[in-house]
């Protein structure tokens, strides 16, 4: 797929001389759920303000639709819907006029029909009078995304978006995310909820200390995933590993009171009824079995904690 955003090798240093992003590269494809993960302070946000415009590189480039977010500023951030981490919106204002003047203000003629059907699908609809100060913390995040909608952007950038959102929620915002990649838009998200990256993104992308540790499609990123672990407690310690059980892949651990064996959930070769079989034959009392599969969570601990070794 051809990407829609380039970014090129970009360094940002705030005025401390704070490095916040060095030489980071990353390409977003057309059509594409991303999600980007990192601790906080990661850079997750400068890089998000630097693609669209509101913070200024240090070095590098970055290309929206073929396009120098610095030299064609205003064409290509028409391209972009930037839904920001803080809950910035003007409280005397209504959720109608706020959608619409957003509108207004990227130059689109007005369609009250277009900015009805946003305010329905986020369930704002009946919300539409009141002024923002009365709406609740989710409600406004809501209007934030209608806001960041009402001028129709190829690209949605969310920051994120479930921060302090209840399940339900959650829940419709993930169906909303998912309508707007059937209807062709490029969604950009930082999370820090992994089960979100899990459950939306086509790529995810882990950032720590402004850099990438990784891009990767999920469906690559589930494959590690899919690592198990079965681990047998037996009755009485074995000296060492019996030859009915040498050639299987297992260890044994626990001066000699558990063994352990690594398997792939996707592959049904797994040896696990040999190895209950072979235990039987060398007549060893079984305590207790029981398995773990690591997830998207531990990889991620795992990345951003081997870069801070
Ligand atoms: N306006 C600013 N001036 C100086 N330093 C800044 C500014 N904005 C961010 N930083 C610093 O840049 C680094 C990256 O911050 P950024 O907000 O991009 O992180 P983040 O990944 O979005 O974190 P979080 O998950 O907490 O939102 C941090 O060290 C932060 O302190
Ligand atoms: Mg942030």
């Amino acid at each position: 797929m051809s990407s829609i955003i380039e970014v090129r090798n970009i360094t940002k240093k705030y005025a401390d001389e704070k490095v916040a992003l060095a030489d980071l590269s990353v390409d977003i494809s057309s059509g594409e759920i991303i999600a980007l993960l990192g601790p906080n302070g990661a850079g997750k946000t400068t890089l998000i303000s630097i693609i669209c415009g509101l913070t200024t590189l240090t070095a590098g480039n970055v290309f929206v639709d073929g396009l120098d977010i610095e030299a064609d500023y205003r064409e290509a951030r028409s391209l972009i819907g930037l839904v920001p981490q803080e809950l910035v919106l003007e409280p005397f204002e209504t959720v109608m006029g706020t959608v619409t003047l957003s509108r207004g203000l990227f130059g689109r003629s007005p369609n009250p029909e277009l900015i009805k059907s946003i305010l329905e699908n986020l369930s704002l609809w009946d919300k539409r009078a009141s002024p923002i100060r009365e709406l609740s913390g989710g409600m406004k995040r809501r209007v934030l995304i209608a806001k960041a909608l009402s001028h129709e952007p190829k690209i949605l950038f969310l920051d994120e978006p479930t921060a302090g959102v209840d399940v339900d929620l959650r829940r419709d915002m993930w169906r909303l995310i998912k309508n707007l990649k059937a209807s062709g838009v490029t969604v950009v998200l930082t999370t820090h909820y992994i089960e979100e990256a899990e459950e939306i993104a086509d790529r995810i992308a882990v950032i720590d200390k402004g850099r990438i540790l990784l891009v990767e499609d999920k469906s690559v990123l589930m494959e590690r995933l899919g690592k198990k672990q079965l681990s047998i407690d037996l009755d009485k310690p074995l000296s060492g590993l019996p030859t009915t059980l040498m050639d299987l892949g297992i260890t044994l651990e626990n001066d000699g009171k558990k063994l352990i064996y690594n398997y792939n959930v996707d592959l049904s070769d797994s040896k696990i009824s040999e190895i209950l079989l072979a235990i039987r034959s060398e007549q060893v009392q079984i305590n207790d079995v029981h398995t773990e599969q690591s997830s998207l969570e531990d990889i991620f601990i795992e990345l951003v904690t081997e870069g801070q070794a």
